[in-house]
């Protein structure tokens, strides 16, 4: 079944999907999906459940934000077997994000390129989608990835998050703050414990009916000097925080062997040893007390393994997906069975850290 997906995808939908402009590939794939009607995907393994912020996850992998922005697709997403989705980045008010052409693919490399800036249809239109989801009782986590909009001074970035956290912290199994696009003017300076503080005690002090406290995870970057890098751990340990997604895209081009003068973030293989980098440095870190969600590179299940070994409990993908189709996520879950057998491991989270750094 996963084999004829994989052919179906390499040999017709990909070559076509690759001819069209990216953005519109990616609208037409959206549209796509979004009217797949509910399938239920095979039950997963034991070996793959795990656990983190108090939530049950079927499986450690995830879709990553920015491939399902204003939350369309859930169903399908559950459907290829994603034990989670990261919704967003959602914005307050709806926003066009930046002017077009905005996203390219660097084949050669298996890597993409964007400057979006929050395309979003605004949280008053994404928070009623996820309402109805929560009545589907779909076996997918749902995180919702928060952004300011681009107009936001930024002494009001922290009212933004406050006021996106009010209105969908009751129906989000978890959210993620994202500082760390390139793409949103002076948002990566955010990335400072101080700051990130401010934002996490503004969400905290917002009004929601959740019924108990949503995890709240922060996004970093990868292009972090080591020292932010414990700094924020730290700061993440003081506040609380429930996780720590690592990473968003890079900036760096020849250091990650590279070579295009194309503004905007880069994702896919490139960025793979640089995630894996801050995945470990956290995890020297934090030692287990917060949990990482790896992201960064992956398209196979020894990536994604390697990634738990450094110190991710759970993992996602976005650029894998483009490339390998959604195939994927069933070959990542079987290849990680694969590798947790060979390695004597009875579940993920004996995995999780287990690369000696
Ligand atoms: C992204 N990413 C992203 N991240 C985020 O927090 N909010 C967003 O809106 C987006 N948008 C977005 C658009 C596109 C086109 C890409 C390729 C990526 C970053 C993404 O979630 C992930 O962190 C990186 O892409 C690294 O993972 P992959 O793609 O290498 O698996």
């Amino acid at each position: 079944m996963a084999d004829l997906t994989d052919l179906f995808y390499r040999r017709l939908l990909r070559p076509i999907l690759f001819r069209l402009e990216p953005e519109l590939s990616h609208r037409l794939t959206i549209g796509l999906v979004a009217r797949i009607p509910r399938v239920r995907p095979a039950i997963d393994p034991p070996e793959l459940r795990t656990e983190a912020f108090g939530l049950y996850f079927s499986n450690p992998i995830g879709l990553a934000a920015g491939m399902d922005k204003d939350a369309r697709a859930a169903i399908a997403w559950n459907a290829m077997g994603f034990g989670f989705a990261e919704m967003g980045t959602v914005t307050p008010r709806p926003q066009p994000g930046n002017d077009r052409p905005r996203m390219w693919r660097l084949p050669t490399h298996r890597a993409l390129i964007n400057r979006l800036g929050f395309p979003s249809a605004g949280v008053d239109m994404i928070a009623p989608r996820i309402e109805r989801l929560r009545t589907r009782q779909l076996r997918l986590r749902i995180g919702i990835n928060l952004g300011p909009n681009k107009d936001t001074a930024a002494e009001r970035v922290a009212e933004d998050y406050a006021a996106l956290m009010g209105r969908i912290a009751a129906i989000a199994d978890f959210v993620v703050i994202n500082v760390s696009s390139p793409n949103t003017p002076g948002l990566r300076a955010f990335q400072t414990p101080e700051r990130v503080r401010t934002i996490v005690e503004a969400m905290r002090a917002a009004k929601s009916d959740a019924m108990r406290p949503t995890p709240i995870l922060l996004k970093i970057a990868p292009d972090l000097e080591p020292m932010l890098i414990d700094e924020i751990g730290d700061a993440a340990l003081a506040l609380r925080l429930d996780g720590i997604v690592a990473t968003n895209t890079t900036l760096r081009r020849a250091e990650v062997g590279v070579d295009s003068d194309l503004i905007g973030g880069l994702s896919g293989e490139p960025l793979k040893q640089l995630a894996r980098a801050t995945i470990a440095q956290l995890y020297e870190r934090l030692r287990g007390r917060i949990k990482i969600v790896g992201v960064g590179g992956i398209a196979t299940a020894e990536d994604a393994y390697d990634h738990i070994r450094a110190g991710a409990n759970l993992v996602e993908l976005y650029t894998g997906l483009i490339y390998q189709g959604p195939g994927v996520v069933r070959a990542i879950k079987v290849g990680l069975m694969r590798l947790l057998a060979r390695d004597g491991f009875r579940s993920i989270s004996e995995a999780v850290g287990s690369a000696k750094h």
